[in-house]
């Protein structure tokens, strides 16, 4: 993931379509195109809540008709699950989808920030936090997610990371997942990629699915002197993605050609005019309905065009709307903690933890390092000019990311993505982030010599939640990740921070001159980089890493989980939840692979079930 990024949206330029990135090289019409994006989205209002969503203007409730399958969600998961389901003629499927229809805009992998703070994205910020999140406004991060078709995937930065093999070890030993080790997901992950790069090795990846994954074409300028420094300090070379996985690699991206590949590009786009299978957008489901016999969903509730919908279930209902929103529907429906939803006056379905074991890796910004070198130096323009030849900075400022091993434990516990010709426009990284203005002058470190250091933590102890505000689906979900929570996090944190620190001692940093600096801020005193100076100063700048997930728990045990290990909800024959909340704690690695093999597993259970396996 990466955040110092320039670009773009726009909601008129339908007008200025065409067909693909790669087709186009006119560059006056890019530059104008970007630029109009860009202003739209400086010009963005966040909406506090979900008014555009439930506005209703006809009280009839129309019958949207029967399906054997109702997939609410167009993510990852969402979109291999219709695909998959709809290969089977005898069924017929509805995918619903709240965002609208994805652009060339959303082809551009850096324009990433700027969907995010438009309408295709949900706007969320978490509540606010006691030990991060303090340089934003009113102690809220943002906490991003994609309100389009496609999901995360069609805004995301398109960094493609599995979780490794110990993280599966753990969802069978520690949860009671069986059917979730390693052996048993490796098929699902090849079942749906296309390694469009040299693996290191082949028996981990799959070449003929259709996500493409690939190197930018433009070579990292930092690739040797990041070598030569982590050779320095005994890592190597890794192919994150394979066995070996700690050490540093390029990173592998969901990418071809210039062009991003999402779950829309790759698995709905393909398969649109299916007869049996039916997408339909702007379409926000408020409710799971749910017949007298407790056990069984008949379908959904949603409002699409300022009409109330039903659209009835044959078989099955299946939630894929995502990390947050999962769980906001299961809640609305009366599934959820006794407490909590008699709280709110929501009659209960039945009384399970939504929303309790949410979790988030942790994200720091704030953090650089000054150089001698100028990396990129350029205008806008001539960014344009470069990108239209697959060039850097505009294709991607990602350079590199390291996996390291801090605590002598099996997987890596920190990762650290390394970016240089960050054009990035402050202002808008300001908006992105939530930064308050008090906080802005000091908030990048950004200029033509410097190099981005964004540091993640993969497997914070900490554990949040998710709840409503309220029975009305107008609110949007309270979303607590509560980061840097525990002390055992925040040590751990402060102790990655030094060891990067520790870096300017190697040969290789000292040969471009590198120091290390963390954004200072006033209200932290003492020694600039001492520990307590760290401690203080990190709670500034930690932010969720928008790789959420948990917040449905897969678990064997219903009174810690949500759904079982074929991902029913606990006491519901026809009622699953497939996205990433429901992985019981975050991965190594980044979540949107995780994602689409969660989809690939759910339609081989289901097509299973039903006798079509
Ligand atoms: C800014 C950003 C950058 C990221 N960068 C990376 C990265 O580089 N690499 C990586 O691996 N991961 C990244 N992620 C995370 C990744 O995108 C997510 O983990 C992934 O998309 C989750 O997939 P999903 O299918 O679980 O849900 P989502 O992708 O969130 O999809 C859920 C879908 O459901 C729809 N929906 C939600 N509620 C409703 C409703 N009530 N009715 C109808 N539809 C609804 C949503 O609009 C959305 O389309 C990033 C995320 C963000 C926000
Ligand atoms: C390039 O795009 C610009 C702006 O859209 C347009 O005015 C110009 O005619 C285009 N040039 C060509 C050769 O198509
Ligand atoms: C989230 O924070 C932004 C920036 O402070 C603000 O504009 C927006 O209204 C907030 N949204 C919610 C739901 O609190
Ligand atoms: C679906 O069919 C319509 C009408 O034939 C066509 O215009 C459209 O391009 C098709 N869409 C896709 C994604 O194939
Ligand atoms: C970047 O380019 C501008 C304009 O050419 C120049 O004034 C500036 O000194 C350059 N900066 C660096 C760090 O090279
Ligand atoms: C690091 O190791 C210590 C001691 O074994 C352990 O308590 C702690 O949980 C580990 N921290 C992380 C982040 O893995
Ligand atoms: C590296 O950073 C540490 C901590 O700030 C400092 O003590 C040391 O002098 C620095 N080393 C170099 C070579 O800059
Ligand atoms: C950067 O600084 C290092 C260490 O002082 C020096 O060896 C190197 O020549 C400098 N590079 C440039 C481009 O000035
Ligand atoms: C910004 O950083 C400087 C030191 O570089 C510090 O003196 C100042 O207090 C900081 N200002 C704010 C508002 O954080």
């Amino acid at each position: 993931m990466k955040f110092y990024i320039l670009v773009i949206l726009i909601h008129y330029f339908n007008i200025l379509q065409v067909s693909s990135l790669a087709e186009n090289n006119n560059v006056t019409y890019w530059i104008e195109y970007f630029k109009a994006h860009m202003n739209a989205a400086a010009e963005y209002v966040i909406p506090s809540d979900n008014a555009d969503l439930v506005k209703v203007t006809n009280p009839e409730i129309s019958d949207y008709g029967t399906f054997d399958f109702i997939i609410v969600g167009s993510g990852p998961s969402g979109s291999v699950i219709a695909s998959r389901l709809s290969e089977i003629a005898d069924w017929n499927v509805l995918l619903l989808e709240a965002g609208d229809i994805d652009t060339n805009f959303n082809l551009l992998l850096t324009s990433s920030a700027y969907a995010a703070v438009s309408n295709s994205g949900w706007g969320y910020n978490t509540t606010s936090q006691k030990n991060a999140c303090l340089a934003m406004y009113n102690q809220q991060c943002a906490q991003h997610a994609g309100k389009i078709i496609g999901g995360g995937s069609t805004m995301n930065s398109g960094v493609y990371y599995r979780p490794h093999e110990s993280d599966f070890d753990r969802w069978v030993n520690v949860y009671g997942n069986e059917g979730w080790s390693f052996e048993e997901v490796l098929p699902y992950f090849k079942k749906f990629e296309n390694i469009n790069y040299e693996p290191t090795d082949e028996g981990y990846h799959g070449f003929d699915g259709p996500l493409t994954i690939g190197f930018d074409a433009d070579t990292p300028i930092l690739t040797q002197t990041l070598l030569d420094a982590y050779n320095e300090i005994g890592y190597s070379y890794a192919d994150n993605n394979g066995p070996t996985i700690t050490g540093f690699s390029r990173v592998p991206l969901t990418y071809i050609s210039n062009e991003r590949v999402s779950a829309s590009t790759a698995f709905l786009k393909p398969v649109w005019n299916r007869s049996n299978l039916k997408i339909s957008l702007n379409s926000f489901v408020t409710k799971v309905l749910f017949s007298d016999k407790s056990g069984t969903a008949t379908g959904v509730e949603f409002i699409k065009n300022g009409i109330k919908h039903v659209a009835k279930a044959r078989k099955e209902v299946i939630l894929s709307a995502g990390p947050y929103n999962s769980a906001q529907i299961l809640l609305l429906s009366g599934v959820g903690p006794q407490d909590h939803l008699e709280s709110l006056d929501i009659p209960v379905i039945a009384d399970l933890p939504v929303g309790q074991n949410f979790q988030d890796h942790i994200i720091l910004f704030g953090l650089s390092i000054s150089t001698n070198v100028t990396w990129f130096n350029y205008t806008f323009e001539q960014a344009v000019e470069r990108f239209m030849q697959h060039l850097k900075p505009l294709t991607t400022t990602s350079q590199i990311i390291a996996w390291s091993n801090l605590n002598q434990s099996e997987t890596p516990e920190i990762e650290v993505i390394i970016s240089a010709g960050s054009s990035g426009d402050c202002s808008f990284s300001h908006k992105f982030l939530r930064f308050a203005d008090k906080y802005v002058a000091n908030s990048t470190g950004n200029s033509a010599t410097n190099i981005g250091v964004s540091l993640s933590i993969f497997h914070p102890k900490s554990r949040g939640s998710i709840k409503l505000k309220s029975s009305n689906p107008i609110d949007k979900p309270l979303i607590d990740p509560n980061i840097l929570g525990e002390a055992e996090d925040r040590e751990f944190l402060a102790t990655a921070i030094q060891w990067i620190v520790t870096m300017n001692e190697t040969s290789a940093w000292k040969s471009i001159g590198a120091q290390v600096y963390f954004n200072e801020v006033p209200e932290c005193k003492g020694q600039v980089l001492s520990r307590d100076w760290i401690l203080c100063t990190q709670a500034y700048w930690a932010s969720p890493g928008y790789h959420a997930t948990s917040a449905n728990s897969m678990g064997k045990n219903p009174a810690v989980s949500v759904v079982d290990p074929r991902l029913l909800v606990h006491g519901f024959g026809n009622l699953r939840v497939a996205d990433t909340s429901i992985i019981p704690e975050t991965p190594t690695g980044h979540t949107q692979a995780a994602a689409y093999m969660i989809g690939e597993r759910a339609a081989d259970f289901i097509k299973e079930s039903y006798g079509h396996l």
